[in-house]
Protein backbone atom coordinates (compact mmCIF):
# COMPACT_ATOMS: atom_id res chain seq x y z
CA UNK A 1 0.00 0.00 0.00
CA UNK A 2 1.39 3.33 -1.16
CA UNK A 3 0.61 7.17 -1.45
CA UNK A 4 -2.23 5.94 -4.47
CA UNK A 5 -4.37 3.52 -2.15
CA UNK A 6 -3.68 6.85 0.81
CA UNK A 7 -5.04 9.11 -1.81
CA UNK A 8 -8.48 7.05 -1.95
CA UNK A 9 -9.48 7.20 1.33
CA UNK A 10 -13.25 9.22 1.22
CA UNK A 11 -11.67 11.50 4.75
CA UNK A 12 -8.63 12.81 5.65
CA UNK A 13 -5.65 11.26 7.83
CA UNK A 14 -3.51 13.37 9.72
CA UNK A 15 -0.44 10.93 10.27
CA UNK A 16 -0.60 7.31 9.73
CA UNK A 17 2.11 5.43 8.89
CA UNK A 18 1.78 2.79 6.37
CA UNK A 19 4.24 -0.64 6.08
CA UNK A 20 4.76 -3.07 3.45
CA UNK A 21 7.12 -5.93 2.85
CA UNK A 22 9.76 -5.52 0.20
CA UNK A 23 9.04 -7.62 -2.91
CA UNK A 24 11.84 -9.94 -2.51
CA UNK A 25 12.39 -12.32 0.06
CA UNK A 26 10.48 -11.36 2.92
CA UNK A 27 7.94 -14.49 3.73
CA UNK A 28 4.80 -12.21 3.48
CA UNK A 29 5.16 -10.29 0.75
CA UNK A 30 2.33 -8.53 -0.74
CA UNK A 31 0.81 -8.40 2.51
CA UNK A 32 0.07 -5.00 3.38
CA UNK A 33 0.25 -3.09 6.89
CA UNK A 34 -1.07 -0.30 7.98
CA UNK A 35 -0.70 1.61 11.76
CA UNK A 36 -3.73 3.31 12.30
CA UNK A 37 -4.06 6.09 13.88
CA UNK A 38 -7.74 7.76 13.85
CA UNK A 39 -7.73 10.78 12.89
CA UNK A 40 -11.53 10.62 10.74
CA UNK A 41 -14.16 12.51 12.33
CA UNK A 42 -15.63 13.49 9.08
CA UNK A 43 -16.96 10.00 8.64
CA UNK A 44 -19.01 10.20 11.86
CA UNK A 45 -22.18 11.88 9.45
CA UNK A 46 -21.77 8.60 7.32
CA UNK A 47 -22.53 6.13 9.72
CA UNK A 48 -25.65 7.69 11.15
CA UNK A 49 -27.40 3.86 9.54
CA UNK A 50 -24.88 1.89 11.30
CA UNK A 51 -24.92 3.69 14.86
CA UNK A 52 -28.81 2.70 14.85
CA UNK A 53 -27.87 -0.36 15.53
CA UNK A 54 -24.63 -0.62 17.03
CA UNK A 55 -23.70 -2.47 20.32
CA UNK A 56 -20.29 -1.42 21.70
CA UNK A 57 -18.20 -1.79 24.65
CA UNK A 58 -16.93 1.52 24.68
CA UNK A 59 -20.56 2.28 25.97
CA UNK A 60 -19.52 1.88 29.58
CA UNK A 61 -17.02 4.69 29.93
CA UNK A 62 -20.02 6.77 29.12
CA UNK A 63 -21.12 6.47 32.64
CA UNK A 64 -17.71 8.07 33.68
CA UNK A 65 -19.36 11.41 32.74
CA UNK A 66 -22.38 11.20 35.41
CA UNK A 67 -21.00 13.65 37.23
CA UNK A 68 -20.62 16.52 34.73
CA UNK A 69 -23.18 15.09 32.80
CA UNK A 70 -25.67 15.27 35.90
CA UNK A 71 -24.58 19.27 35.72
CA UNK A 72 -25.58 20.00 32.25
CA UNK A 73 -28.75 18.33 33.12
CA UNK A 74 -29.70 20.60 35.87
CA UNK A 75 -28.76 23.60 33.83
CA UNK A 76 -30.96 22.32 30.80
CA UNK A 77 -33.47 25.72 30.98
CA UNK A 78 -30.73 27.72 31.67
CA UNK A 79 -31.73 30.75 29.69
CA UNK A 80 -28.34 31.70 28.02
CA UNK A 81 -25.08 30.23 27.98
CA UNK A 82 -22.60 31.04 30.97
CA UNK A 83 -18.89 32.58 30.40
CA UNK A 84 -17.34 29.47 32.79
CA UNK A 85 -18.49 26.39 33.02
CA UNK A 86 -17.79 23.10 35.46
CA UNK A 87 -15.50 21.06 34.22
CA UNK A 88 -12.50 17.79 34.21
CA UNK A 89 -9.54 19.16 33.40
CA UNK A 90 -5.72 18.77 33.97
CA UNK A 91 -2.73 21.59 34.06
CA UNK A 92 0.11 18.94 33.69
CA UNK A 93 0.77 15.69 32.63
CA UNK A 94 0.53 12.81 34.83
CA UNK A 95 -1.06 10.02 37.06
CA UNK A 96 -5.18 10.56 36.96
CA UNK A 97 -4.67 10.61 41.09
CA UNK A 98 -2.40 13.51 40.58
CA UNK A 99 -3.20 15.56 38.10
CA UNK A 100 -7.25 15.34 37.18
CA UNK A 101 -8.92 18.25 38.79
CA UNK A 102 -13.39 19.21 38.32
CA UNK A 103 -13.47 22.65 38.66
CA UNK A 104 -14.63 26.36 37.12
CA UNK A 105 -13.14 26.55 33.56
CA UNK A 106 -14.35 29.06 30.57
CA UNK A 107 -16.51 28.35 28.10
CA UNK A 108 -14.20 27.73 25.06
CA UNK A 109 -14.92 30.60 22.36
CA UNK A 110 -16.94 30.12 19.01
CA UNK A 111 -15.32 29.98 15.80
CA UNK A 112 -17.31 31.02 12.62
CA UNK A 113 -17.63 27.01 11.50
CA UNK A 114 -18.39 25.67 15.30
CA UNK A 115 -21.27 25.04 17.22
CA UNK A 116 -21.60 25.27 20.95
CA UNK A 117 -22.73 22.18 22.70
CA UNK A 118 -24.58 21.19 25.89
CA UNK A 119 -22.83 17.79 27.19
CA UNK A 120 -25.44 15.21 27.77
CA UNK A 121 -22.69 12.27 27.84
CA UNK A 122 -19.19 11.98 26.60
CA UNK A 123 -17.14 9.05 27.07
CA UNK A 124 -12.92 8.31 26.88
CA UNK A 125 -10.88 6.71 24.89
CA UNK A 126 -7.29 4.65 25.56
CA UNK A 127 -6.05 8.26 24.22
CA UNK A 128 -7.58 10.09 26.71
CA UNK A 129 -5.31 8.35 29.37
CA UNK A 130 -2.02 8.46 26.92
CA UNK A 131 -2.50 12.48 26.30
CA UNK A 132 -2.83 12.49 30.22
CA UNK A 133 0.24 11.10 30.49
CA UNK A 134 2.29 13.11 28.03
CA UNK A 135 2.57 10.37 25.35
CA UNK A 136 2.62 12.97 22.91
CA UNK A 137 3.31 16.18 24.29
CA UNK A 138 5.56 17.64 21.25
CA UNK A 139 2.11 17.58 18.98
CA UNK A 140 -0.50 18.15 21.71
CA UNK A 141 -2.63 21.67 22.29
CA UNK A 142 -1.65 23.54 25.29
CA UNK A 143 -1.96 22.78 28.80
CA UNK A 144 -5.00 23.19 30.88
CA UNK A 145 -6.77 19.98 29.02
CA UNK A 146 -10.35 19.29 29.39
CA UNK A 147 -9.67 15.30 28.03
CA UNK A 148 -12.66 13.73 25.64
CA UNK A 149 -12.43 12.99 22.17
CA UNK A 150 -16.49 11.94 22.28
CA UNK A 151 -19.51 13.90 22.72
CA UNK A 152 -23.19 13.58 22.49
CA UNK A 153 -25.73 16.53 23.61
CA UNK A 154 -27.70 19.54 22.36
CA UNK A 155 -26.60 22.82 20.49
CA UNK A 156 -27.23 25.87 22.23
CA UNK A 157 -24.92 28.19 19.93
CA UNK A 158 -24.38 27.81 16.10
CA UNK A 159 -21.26 30.21 14.94
CA UNK A 160 -22.12 32.13 11.80
CA UNK A 161 -21.03 30.18 9.25
CA UNK A 162 -22.94 27.27 10.12
CA UNK A 163 -26.00 25.50 7.88
CA UNK A 164 -26.94 22.52 8.52
CA UNK A 165 -27.39 22.74 12.27
CA UNK A 166 -29.16 24.92 14.54
CA UNK A 167 -29.88 25.29 17.94
CA UNK A 168 -31.79 22.41 19.35
CA UNK A 169 -30.43 20.08 17.66
CA UNK A 170 -29.32 16.96 19.18
CA UNK A 171 -25.85 16.04 18.02
CA UNK A 172 -23.20 13.53 18.75
CA UNK A 173 -18.98 14.05 17.54
CA UNK A 174 -15.84 13.20 17.84
CA UNK A 175 -14.45 17.05 18.67
CA UNK A 176 -11.26 16.45 17.92
CA UNK A 177 -10.20 16.53 13.94
CA UNK A 178 -6.95 15.02 14.70
CA UNK A 179 -6.50 12.76 17.50
CA UNK A 180 -2.46 13.01 18.08
CA UNK A 181 -1.64 16.28 16.24
CA UNK A 182 -3.38 19.40 18.03
CA UNK A 183 -6.25 18.07 19.44
CA UNK A 184 -9.33 20.56 21.18
CA UNK A 185 -7.63 22.02 24.43
CA UNK A 186 -11.31 22.22 25.58
CA UNK A 187 -12.65 18.30 25.29
CA UNK A 188 -16.10 16.45 25.70
CA UNK A 189 -15.52 15.82 29.89
CA UNK A 190 -17.52 19.55 30.22
CA UNK A 191 -20.88 21.34 30.34
CA UNK A 192 -19.76 22.57 27.00
CA UNK A 193 -17.64 22.08 24.36
CA UNK A 194 -17.12 23.62 20.87
CA UNK A 195 -17.10 21.66 17.45
CA UNK A 196 -16.70 22.27 13.91
CA UNK A 197 -19.99 21.72 11.82
CA UNK A 198 -18.10 19.22 9.61
CA UNK A 199 -17.19 16.79 12.70
CA UNK A 200 -20.88 16.38 13.51
CA UNK A 201 -23.56 13.57 13.04
CA UNK A 202 -27.44 13.82 13.99
CA UNK A 203 -27.43 11.98 16.69
CA UNK A 204 -29.77 8.86 15.76
CA UNK A 205 -33.26 8.89 17.68
CA UNK A 206 -33.12 5.37 18.89
CA UNK A 207 -30.03 6.27 20.93
CA UNK A 208 -29.72 7.36 24.32
CA UNK A 209 -27.22 10.47 24.74
CA UNK A 210 -24.94 7.97 26.45
CA UNK A 211 -25.27 5.31 23.99
CA UNK A 212 -24.07 8.11 21.27
CA UNK A 213 -20.89 9.58 23.00
CA UNK A 214 -19.78 5.84 23.20
CA UNK A 215 -19.84 5.88 19.50
CA UNK A 216 -17.36 8.19 17.82
CA UNK A 217 -13.78 7.82 17.45
CA UNK A 218 -14.16 3.92 18.17
CA UNK A 219 -16.49 3.72 15.25
CA UNK A 220 -14.05 5.41 13.34
CA UNK A 221 -11.36 3.90 13.94
CA UNK A 222 -12.96 0.68 13.29
CA UNK A 223 -14.33 1.81 9.97
CA UNK A 224 -10.96 3.56 8.74
CA UNK A 225 -9.63 0.12 9.88
CA UNK A 226 -11.50 -1.83 7.24
CA UNK A 227 -11.82 0.76 5.04
CA UNK A 228 -7.70 1.12 4.62
CA UNK A 229 -7.66 -2.79 4.32
CA UNK A 230 -9.94 -2.73 1.76
CA UNK A 231 -12.26 -5.17 3.09
CA UNK A 232 -14.93 -6.29 0.57
CA UNK A 233 -17.67 -8.15 0.75
CA UNK A 234 -17.14 -12.21 0.79
CA UNK A 235 -13.93 -11.43 2.72
CA UNK A 236 -13.41 -12.98 6.14
CA UNK A 237 -11.71 -11.41 8.87
CA UNK A 238 -10.37 -11.80 12.25
CA UNK A 239 -10.64 -8.96 15.04
CA UNK A 240 -8.11 -9.30 17.46
CA UNK A 241 -9.59 -7.59 21.04
CA UNK A 242 -12.96 -8.38 19.47
CA UNK A 243 -15.00 -7.17 22.90
CA UNK A 244 -13.30 -4.39 23.09
CA UNK A 245 -14.92 -0.78 21.99
CA UNK A 246 -13.33 -0.91 18.67
CA UNK A 247 -13.35 -4.27 18.38
CA UNK A 248 -16.90 -5.10 18.77
CA UNK A 249 -17.30 -2.45 16.00
CA UNK A 250 -15.19 -3.82 13.52
CA UNK A 251 -17.28 -7.25 13.91
CA UNK A 252 -20.06 -5.46 13.83
CA UNK A 253 -19.40 -3.50 10.41
CA UNK A 254 -17.69 -6.42 8.97
CA UNK A 255 -20.22 -8.38 9.14
CA UNK A 256 -23.89 -5.84 8.92
CA UNK A 257 -21.97 -3.06 6.39
CA UNK A 258 -18.99 -4.73 4.76
CA UNK A 259 -20.77 -7.71 4.04
CA UNK A 260 -17.83 -10.42 5.70
CA UNK A 261 -18.74 -14.18 4.87
CA UNK A 262 -16.85 -15.30 7.71
CA UNK A 263 -16.25 -13.02 11.21
CA UNK A 264 -13.96 -14.68 13.70
CA UNK A 265 -12.94 -12.61 17.15
CA UNK A 266 -10.70 -12.87 19.95
CA UNK A 267 -11.69 -12.59 23.78
CA UNK A 268 -11.38 -14.08 27.14
CA UNK A 269 -13.61 -16.69 28.55
CA UNK A 270 -16.18 -14.36 30.21
CA UNK A 271 -17.36 -12.61 26.90
CA UNK A 272 -16.84 -15.42 24.25
CA UNK A 273 -21.23 -14.70 24.41
CA UNK A 274 -20.63 -11.61 23.52
CA UNK A 275 -18.82 -11.72 20.72
CA UNK A 276 -21.40 -13.94 19.57
CA UNK A 277 -24.37 -11.66 20.21
CA UNK A 278 -22.39 -8.91 18.20
CA UNK A 279 -22.08 -11.27 14.82
CA UNK A 280 -19.08 -13.02 15.18
CA UNK A 281 -18.98 -16.65 13.77
CA UNK A 282 -16.35 -17.90 15.29
CA UNK A 283 -15.46 -17.11 19.11
CA UNK A 284 -11.37 -17.25 19.89
CA UNK A 285 -10.73 -17.42 23.87
CA UNK A 286 -7.59 -16.38 23.73
CA UNK A 287 -6.83 -17.46 27.67
CA UNK A 288 -6.92 -20.97 26.21
CA UNK A 289 -5.87 -21.10 22.68
CA UNK A 290 -3.32 -19.94 19.91
CA UNK A 291 -5.47 -19.00 17.22
CA UNK A 292 -2.12 -17.99 15.51
CA UNK A 293 -1.80 -21.69 15.73
CA UNK A 294 -4.51 -22.71 14.12
CA UNK A 295 -4.45 -23.67 10.62
CA UNK A 296 -7.10 -21.05 9.19
CA UNK A 297 -6.12 -17.73 7.32
CA UNK A 298 -7.79 -14.71 6.93
CA UNK A 299 -8.10 -12.15 4.07
CA UNK A 300 -8.04 -9.22 6.97
CA UNK A 301 -6.68 -9.36 10.35
CA UNK A 302 -7.42 -6.43 12.32
CA UNK A 303 -5.28 -5.97 16.03
CA UNK A 304 -6.80 -3.75 18.25
CA UNK A 305 -5.04 -6.02 21.25
CA UNK A 306 -0.95 -5.05 19.90
CA UNK A 307 -0.08 -8.49 18.56
CA UNK A 308 1.20 -7.64 14.77
CA UNK A 309 3.71 -10.23 15.14
CA UNK A 310 1.27 -13.03 15.78
CA UNK A 311 -1.05 -11.55 13.54
CA UNK A 312 0.93 -11.75 10.53
CA UNK A 313 0.86 -15.63 10.97
CA UNK A 314 -3.01 -15.76 10.75
CA UNK A 315 -3.43 -13.52 7.84
CA UNK A 316 -3.40 -15.03 4.06
CA UNK A 317 -1.05 -14.27 1.37
CA UNK A 318 -1.72 -10.97 -0.25
CA UNK A 319 -4.34 -9.97 2.75
CA UNK A 320 -3.93 -7.03 5.04
CA UNK A 321 -3.39 -6.54 8.99
CA UNK A 322 -4.59 -3.52 10.17
CA UNK A 323 -2.49 -2.54 13.44
CA UNK A 324 -3.91 0.20 16.26
CA UNK A 325 -1.12 0.00 18.43
CA UNK A 326 1.92 -2.09 19.70
CA UNK A 327 5.49 -2.17 17.98
CA UNK A 328 5.63 -2.48 14.35
CA UNK A 329 9.07 -4.42 14.45
CA UNK A 330 8.43 -6.75 11.58
CA UNK A 331 11.24 -8.85 10.14
CA UNK A 332 11.00 -8.65 6.47
CA UNK A 333 8.98 -5.47 6.09
CA UNK A 334 10.19 -1.72 5.40
CA UNK A 335 8.43 1.41 6.05
CA UNK A 336 7.75 3.08 3.00
CA UNK A 337 5.90 6.31 3.51
CA UNK A 338 4.35 8.68 6.30
CA UNK A 339 1.28 9.90 5.29
CA UNK A 340 -0.24 13.41 6.36
CA UNK A 341 -2.99 15.32 5.56
CA UNK A 342 -1.63 17.32 3.33
CA UNK A 343 0.21 14.66 1.38
CA UNK A 344 -3.04 12.80 1.41
N1 LIG B 1 -10.85 3.57 21.11
C1 LIG B 1 -10.39 4.09 20.01
O1 LIG B 1 -11.09 4.83 19.32
C2 LIG B 1 -9.00 3.77 19.53
C3 LIG B 1 -8.50 4.43 18.41
C4 LIG B 1 -7.23 4.11 17.94
C5 LIG B 1 -6.45 3.20 18.61
N2 LIG B 1 -6.95 2.61 19.71
C6 LIG B 1 -6.09 1.65 20.39
O2 LIG B 1 -6.63 0.37 20.18
C7 LIG B 1 -6.50 -0.42 21.35
C8 LIG B 1 -7.89 -0.92 21.75
O3 LIG B 1 -8.69 0.19 22.04
P1 LIG B 1 -10.16 -0.01 22.61
O4 LIG B 1 -10.75 1.33 22.77
O5 LIG B 1 -10.89 -1.03 21.80
O6 LIG B 1 -9.77 -0.60 24.04
P2 LIG B 1 -10.68 -1.36 25.09
O7 LIG B 1 -12.14 -1.16 24.84
O8 LIG B 1 -10.16 -0.97 26.41
O9 LIG B 1 -10.32 -2.87 24.77
C9 LIG B 1 -10.02 -3.69 25.77
C10 LIG B 1 -10.37 -5.09 25.29
O10 LIG B 1 -9.19 -5.72 24.88
C11 LIG B 1 -9.34 -7.08 25.22
N3 LIG B 1 -8.06 -7.73 25.26
C12 LIG B 1 -7.00 -7.45 26.06
N4 LIG B 1 -5.98 -8.28 25.78
C13 LIG B 1 -6.41 -9.10 24.81
C14 LIG B 1 -5.83 -10.17 24.08
N5 LIG B 1 -4.57 -10.57 24.30
N6 LIG B 1 -6.56 -10.77 23.12
C15 LIG B 1 -7.83 -10.38 22.86
N7 LIG B 1 -8.45 -9.39 23.52
C16 LIG B 1 -7.74 -8.76 24.47
C17 LIG B 1 -10.08 -7.06 26.53
O11 LIG B 1 -10.80 -8.24 26.61
P3 LIG B 1 -10.61 -9.19 27.84
O12 LIG B 1 -11.03 -8.41 29.06
O13 LIG B 1 -11.49 -10.30 27.49
O14 LIG B 1 -9.15 -9.54 27.90
C18 LIG B 1 -11.01 -5.86 26.38
O15 LIG B 1 -12.29 -6.28 25.95
C19 LIG B 1 -5.84 0.50 22.40
O16 LIG B 1 -4.45 0.22 22.42
C20 LIG B 1 -6.09 1.88 21.89
O17 LIG B 1 -5.09 2.79 22.27
C21 LIG B 1 -8.21 2.84 20.17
Amino acid sequence: MGPVAAARLPFQCSSSTLLHSPQVGAPWKARNFSLLIPSSPRILPCLQKQAHRTRTATFKRALICAEVAQEAKTEASAPSVPSTQKAWYYDEYGAAKEVLKFGEVAVPQLQPDQVLIKVHAAALNPVDFKRRLGKFKATDSALPTVPGYDVAGVIVKVGSGVTSFKEGDAVYADVSEHALNGPKQWGSIAQYTAVEEKLLGAKPKNLSFAEAASLPLAIETAFEGLERASFKEGQSILVLGGAGGVGSLAIQLAKEVFGASLVAATASTSKLDFLKEIGADVAIDYTKEKYEDRPEKYDVVFDAVGECDKAIKVVKEGGSVVVLTGGLQIEGFVRIIAVTKEEV
